[in-house]
């Protein structure tokens, strides 16, 4: 089969988050995705060890999807989101909120993560000075996290690269983050150290001052930095520091969203109820671009006041609602429930951390951390070149058929929930022999 990438320009195309450079000299080009695996564009199955970007929960290729945004396409292909609706919207939102954690069962759409990140943080915003608090205009964030890359969310992000070409929200601040390999290493579940770094949010009211802060936002497990864990108590720590101070707390479950962790969501997960949580990615399996904020009726009734013909919340997208994202919805929500998706990694959760968990004797591995249905392998940099012996054990993998994602020298694993347990066995054969290979 001739590669495509022979005959494509692959000038225009301005590729994101991406060594674009680096990667038109030697592009990797998937064409066809089924259940597990992708197709790529020289005919090679690809088993996919990361769900696309975290995303695709119910695998690849699933009909009902298709079927349910190219019905509703032929039906209406679009609406109009501001002061006009369309039954699906609600019915969607209706589902969303039977599985929210309790009381969150307010929903706001959005087109994707980062715009979810932006709403949520506007939210806290609007709901602070709903309630007489209009001083509140701080947003807290974390260092090592990533909420997406709209303003909002790289001001209250704390990856370096994605921070300092860009101008962030003034006032923002950070905790620290909850990574400390020197206590924590290969350990088996949570953490057992760094609940006491929650006090950090304690430590920014001291230093600000409660009346400034309107919102702390965290991902429970932070994903895109490399898998981060929350220390055993960390969580509940944080909330009820926020809620001693009026501070909202957000959590960005964007990839915990939807089953990652065995669990609808990872709040329930960690039995702590946030104020707002964000999602996307698999709240329409991938398949169209759609996000959504659950918000707690306590936040959104703080709104629902003032005259009832003015805006409550001068805030929305175009496509927010969008008719067919609100179908796959729909249809990934039935597949979901069908197939048991949202806790299937509960049941594998076990297994796949010792499978993971083999690999502590491989070449080059400093860390594994695991949680529900996500890994975190983290290795030793090559003297000098930071990031480089990752980036070259991913190369490795896909030319042996095996998806991973890596950023800086950490291997990111999250497959789709319906991952089989041979190819779980796949995967760590794949990575070992790759890390033999590497310098
Ligand atoms: C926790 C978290 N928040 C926000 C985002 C941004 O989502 P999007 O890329 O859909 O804007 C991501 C994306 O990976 C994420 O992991």
């Amino acid at each position: 089969m001739q590669s495509p990438a022979n005959t494509l320009s692959l000038d225009e195309y301005w590729m994101p988050f991406t060594a674009n450079r680096q990667f038109k000299a030697a592009p990797r080009l998937l064409t066809r995705a089924e259940g597990m695996y992708y197709t790529s564009d020289d005919g090679r199955q690809v088993l996919d060890g990361t769900a696309g970007l975290w995303c695709v929960n119910a695998g690849h290729g699933r009909r009902e999807i298709a079927t349910a945004v190219a019905d509703q396409l032929r039906d209406m292909d679009y609406a109009p989101s501001f002061q006009m609706g369309h039954p699906l919207a609600f019915q969607f939102a209706e589902r969303l909120g039977r599985i929210a954690p309790p009381g969150l069962d307010r929903i706001f759409f959005t087109g994707s993560g980062s715009e979810s990140v932006d709403t949520a943080l506007k939210i806290a915003l609007a709901y602070q000075r709903a309630i007489g608090q209009g001083t509140r205009t701080r947003l807290i964030g974390r260092e090592r996290g990533y909420h997406g890359v709209g303003f909002g969310g790289v001001s209250v992000g704390g990856i370096l690269n994605n921070r300092r070409t860009f101008i962030g929200l003034p006032g923002s601040d950070h905790l620290r983050h909850t990574h400390d390999p020197a206590r924590n290493r290969f350990c088996q579940g949570l953490p057992e150290h760094g609940a006491e770094l929650a006090d950090d949010l304690e430590r920014l009211v001291q230093l600000h001052g409660a009346e400034t802060i309107a919102a702390v936002i965290v991902e429970p497990v932070a994903g895109s930095t490399g898998v981060l864990l929350p220390p055993r108590g960390y969580l509940e720590r944080l909330r009820e520091i926020a809620t001693r101070h009026g501070i909202l707390l957000i959590f960005d479950e964007v990839i915990t969203g939807f089953g990652r962790l065995g669990t609808p969501f990872a709040a329930g997960y960690f039995g702590v109820t946030p104020d707002l949580i964000t999602t996307a990615k698999g709240l329409t399996n991938g398949a169209i671009p759609m996000g959504a904020v659950f918000c707690a009726r306590h936040v959104q009734d703080a709104l629902m006041t003032g005259p009832e013909n003015l805006i409550e919340l001068f805030h929305g997208y175009t496509y927010s609602g969008h008719p067919a994202a609100c179908a796959a919805g729909m249809a990934v929500l039935d597949i979901y429930e069908r197939e048991g998706l949202l806790v299937r990694g509960g049941e594998l959760e076990t297994e796949w951390r010792q499978a993971m968990l083999s690999l502590r004797d491989a070449a080059h591995v400093t860390d594994i951390r695991t949680i529900g249905l996500v890994a975190g392998i983290e290795l030793a940099s090559r003297d000098g070149a930071p990031a480089a012996r990752a980036y070259d054990v991913f190369v490795d993998c896909f030319q042996q058929g095996l998806l991973i994602r890596v950023t800086g020298d950490i291997i990111a694993l999250s497959p789709p929930l319906i991952v089989e347990r041979a190819q779980i066995g796949t995967i760590v054969a794949t990575i070992r022999d790759a890390l033999n290979r590497v310098r």
